[in-house]
């Protein structure tokens, strides 16, 4: 499972009917294939072939939010640690492989640390790695879709938390759906929590478009896949040589849309259903909402966040926040 894609799905907590078909995956392909835009959640990107194409994604040169959230994390390492504090229980939502994670665990002093991940074989093998580098730290893996209230282990619910959500995952979601979120996550870490989230900023269409159509074409086919998993997964006859990949930048709505556009008149069936995509058509597949000073500060807010301190790279292309869930005073 992939770092930064904390909605990625795995194979523990999926239901399957009896032929092993994933009844989830099946009912929201249909779904969205059935809209007038059609549309399919991204969550579904992330099979083995698309956690492991995410991977090479963060490492494309085009693709600045991961290296740019490392650094700084490791730039603002002090800041942190003072504004953070110490003996906190860190909760990380979406642990995939727990790549940032020492980043900020060497900062702040610890308590525990609690990964949550919905790929319970993944989350083991990470966390147990984790505990290998931080001799004495208690690590408690928590198995469970993150996107729910969770309810955390006896030994670490009566420590003050701090959750981590790094690498802007919390721009995959539309407002409405972030702020259920951030209100989820907010319930989960108590009232004296913090949160430390990444999210990524506005900035030149350019350089956002060529962050999701990269020259290499890895973006391409991380998008491409998820039409050979319906096609592998749902008994699908896409004819996956007829779509390519489109990054869009929408101004009004401040995100990098991911489409799968038809390049001629195509029908095929999905799980024994008909579709036709005209030329020019598409399946819109991602959102990836992006972030000034006040439109982030307005989402956490909604979510039942107060924004504490903010650290950006010199260039300001992304931004880690410091949010903390005493009540913002909003009234007159
Ligand atoms: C996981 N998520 C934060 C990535 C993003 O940047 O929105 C997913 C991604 N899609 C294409 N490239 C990266």
């Amino acid at each position: 499972m992939n770092a930064d894609a904390g909605i990625a799905q795995g194979l523990a907590l999926v239901s399957r009917d009896e032929d092993g078909v994933d009844i989830a995956f099946r009912a929201q392909v249909l779904a969205g294939l059935g809209q007038r835009q059609k549309a399919i959640p991204a969550r579904w990107f992330y099979d083995e072939a698309g956690s492991q194409l995410f991977e090479a994604i963060t490492e494309l040169p085009e693709y600045y939010p991961t290296r740019t959230e490392v650094h700084i994390l490791e730039a603002h390492c002090a800041d942190m640690g003072s504004a953070i504090g110490p003996g906190r229980a860190v909760v990380e939502f979406g642990s995939g492989s727990s790549m940032k994670t020492p980043l900020v665990l060497r900062c702040i002093d610890p308590a525990a640390y609690v990964p949550i991940d919905i790929s319970g074989d993944f989350l083991r093998a990470s966390a147990a790695a984790l505990a290998a580098d931080f001799p004495g730290l208690a690590v408690v893996p928590v198995e469970a879709d993150f996107t729910r209230p969770v309810l955390l282990p006896p030994g670490v619910s009566d420590l003050p938390k701090l959750g981590f959500f790094p690498g802007s995952t919390i721009g995959n979601m539309v407002p409405p759906s972030a702020v259920d979120l951030l209100r989820s996550m907010r319930g989960t870490l108590g009232h004296d929590a913090m949160l430390l989230i990444g999210m990524d900023r506005i900035k030149d269409p350019a350089v956002l478009v060529a962050a999701y159509d990269d020259a290499a074409g890895t973006t391409g086919a991380f998008n491409l896949n998820l039409a050979s998993r319906i096609n592998r997964e749902l008994g699908g006859t896409i004819p996956v040589d007829a779509l390519h990949h489109e990054a869009r930048w929408n101004d009004t709505l401040a995100r990098i849309e991911m489409h799968l556009v038809a390049a001629r008149d195509i029908a095929f069936t999905v799980a024994g259903k008909d579709f036709t995509m005209a030329t020019g058509e598409s399946i819109h597949t991602e959102n990836s909402h992006k972030f000034d000073a006040r439109s982030a500060a307005t989402l956490l807010l909604a979510g039942g966040w107060s924004p504490r301190e903010t650290w950006t790279d010199v260039d300001g292309l992304f931004s880690v926040i410091l949010a903390d869930a005493s009540e913002a005073r909003m009234a007159p």
